[in-house]
């Protein structure tokens, strides 16, 4: 297998855009990745995507987005695991250049959410329709249903809920691309509406617009691209039962820790490796179970990490540096690709107000559905 390496990145703002459309957000993302590496061809395309088709009607997005990028002929697929999408396209990217199959790969996730006129309905889609979706559940009700398990077993509480949207507000206040600019207290989280008993309205991510690009190298030809390639050194996949009733505990991710444990073994690594990590905070709670799965707070529970700094800007590992999907927005095909974007600039040193001093290796931590899929990669500076 060939190394590989991160040469170039480019993304949207993220938010409500209604002035653009689902392949004019695919292009502009994909034209600031092809910008920054000086790069005027690909190879191939992947196109992470959960729900064109439903969201705006559109499906058979490799073909109409190549074109639409002045690129008629390369090869160009949408790939879709729910909100993990990016997060697999760039799996698949890597598997590419990996193999030798291909040099130059661009890697990009779009969503087009707030054109839809029933995003709820069609979120759910990614639970087990007929053993959850048909009673009724919705996403903010399933991980409520992880909130009100993992309390039960682990003793967590609404202020820890709390403590995860502040600090992640605090960060992506920090981030021009973000959806949300707006630092939040634990007051205003306590006080927003509630959504799905115990989560409320700033345990959420948004429902958001975006589109995000990294074009993918050989390690030996990054420098042709870029003076600070970041190399992809592990990445690792895994899957759970769709339906939360299957799972043996229904608060801890088992498809996370499987996929973080074979990200690091392919790197060769630890979690106390890790300098700084995106990680899937679709809701609050969800953040919390990442971190136990992945194991990225040694020495402090990962229920309190928010709340005692351990995982804030200037603490021993920040996570979600960007403002996370809470904050920076969450167009669920984007977020994952979005991921890698934060980790690449943090670990090029261009994070800038959200940079982590010396930031050498990061990981991102991408799901699909209520944790029935997860794929975590793993970076380091070059
Ligand atoms: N965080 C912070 N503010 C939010 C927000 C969020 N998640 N969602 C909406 N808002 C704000 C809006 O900007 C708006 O503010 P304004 O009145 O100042 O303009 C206000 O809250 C109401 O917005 P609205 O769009 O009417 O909210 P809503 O009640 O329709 O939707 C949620 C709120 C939480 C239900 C929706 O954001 C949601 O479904 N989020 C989860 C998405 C999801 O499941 N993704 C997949 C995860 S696996």
């Amino acid at each position: 297998m060939r190394d590989v390496a991160i040469v170039g990145a480019g993304m949207t703002q993220f938010g409500e855009l209604w002035t653009a459309s689902l392949r004019s957000l695919f292009v502009e993302a994909a034209l600031g990745a092809l910008e920054s590496a000086r790069a005027d061809h690909v190879d191939s395309i992947y196109v992470g995507n959960m729900s064109a088709g439903q969201f705006v009607g559109q499906e058979h997005l490799g073909p109409l987005m190549a074109d639409a990028l002045g690129m008629r002929g390369v090869p160009a697929v949408r790939v879709e695991s729910a909100c993990a999408s990016g997060g697999h396209a760039l799996r698949l990217g890597c598997m590419e250049v990996a193999s030798g199959m291909a040099d130059l790969v661009l890697v990009t996730g779009v969503e087009k959410m707030t054109d839809g006129v029933d995003v709820t309905n069609v979120l759910a889609t990614a639970s087990d329709q007929e053993n959850e979706v048909y009673h009724g559940i919705t996403f903010p009700g399933l991980y409520a249903m992880i909130a009100r398990a993992h309390m039960q077993s682990r003793g967590t509480t609404e202020k820890d809920l709390h403590w995860v949207s502040v600090k992640n507000h605090r960060h992506g206040a920090l981030n021009p691309k973000a959806q949300f600019r707006g630092e939040v207290s634990v007051e205003d989280v306590a006080a927003s509406s509630m959504v799905a008993e115990p989560l409320r309205l700033l345990h959420c991510s948004p429902v958001s617009d975006g589109a995000a690009a990294v074009l993918l190298a050989p390690l030996a030809r990054a420098k042709e691209f870029t003076d600070r390639p970041v190399r992809i050194t592990g990445s690792g996949a895994a899957t759970s039962a769709m339906a939360l009733a299957d799972r043996a505990d229904p608060a801890f991710l088992d498809a996370v820790e499987k996929s973080a444990q074979r990200a690091y073994a392919m790197a060769g690594i630890q979690p106390k490796d890790i300098d700084v990590a995106e990680v899937h905070d679709c809701f609050a709670i969800a953040e919390i179970c990442a971190l136990e799965a992945m194991r990225l707070t040694e020495g402090c529970n990962p229920v309190q990490a928010a709340r005692s700094g351990y995982t804030a800007l200037g603490g021993k590992r920040p996570v979600n540096t960007s403002g996370g999907l809470k904050s920076k927005g969450h167009p669920v095909g984007a977020s994952g690709v979005a991921q890698a974007i934060e980790i690449f600039e943090q670990l090029r040193g261009e994070a800038g107000e959200r940079q982590v001093a010396g930031a050498h290796r990061g990981a991102t931590q991408n799901m699909g559905g209520s944790g029935a899929s997860s794929v975590v990669h793993i970076f380091e500076r070059v």
